[in-house]
């Protein structure tokens, strides 16, 4: 009997430095019938990444470089992006800025999300920051990667409004749970067409 191979998912790594909940998030989407990806590799630059249990919970090869010798860092791991045959890199939570060099030498996509509703608070602490200037909005948004800092084209954005007495854990969490949305929906759609 002829088994059936159904369309090829894109091969995808996700890159952490922390906690993982996104990369958790979507290796569970990777795994549905009609997700675009399969995650087939995690990259950290640090090996105290709790993110990093996800690697053995789903049996997912892992890489650990510390970035902080970049050149050689970039070089390994796009040595390894090639041997397994990635197309597409998803940041989660990575903190650590990718050369101008690595996003060219990487043919694929590279897709990040940030914890504003960019253009406004690019960098770090948003939250404290979106706070301190009494928004009444802020949210999540995947994006591509370019060579500036949180710049690229958008892919999707959620917004989410502030309650009255909103700290930064609190608007943490509750963009969190926005970004586990996000995320898988803009994969889905920068794939849309195959
Ligand atoms: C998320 O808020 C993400 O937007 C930001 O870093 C955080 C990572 O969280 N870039 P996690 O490691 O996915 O739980």
């Amino acid at each position: 009997m002829v088994k059936l191979i159904g369309p090829k998912k894109i091969k995808t790594a996700v890159f952490i430095s922390g906690t993982g909940s996104n990369l958790k998030n979507l290796i569970k989407f990777s795994l549905k019938k009609n997700s675009p990806i399969e995650i087939n590799l995690i990259v950290s630059n640090s090996d105290g990444a709790k993110g990093l249990k996800y690697a053995t919970l789903y049996q997912i090869k892992k890489k650990i470089y510390n970035f902080s010798k970049k050149k050689i860092s970039e070089k390994r791991t796009l040595k390894d992006l090639k041997s397994n045959d990635i197309k597409l890199i998803c940041l989660a939570g990575f903190m650590k800025i990718l050369s101008k060099d690595f996003i060219r030498k990487f043919k694929g996509n590279i897709l990040n999300i940030h914890p504003s509703l960019l253009p406004k608070y690019k960098g770090l602490n948003t939250h404290q920051r979106v706070i301190k200037n009494r928004e009444k909005y802020s949210g999540c948004t995947v994006h591509l990667v370019n060579s500036k800092l949180d710049s690229g084209k958008i892919i999707l954005q959620k917004k989410v409004k502030l309650s009255k007495n909103e700290t930064p854990s609190s608007l943490e969490k509750k963009i969190l749970k926005q970004e586990h949305k996000l995320y898988p929906r803009a994969v889905s759609k920068l794939f849309a067409n195959l």
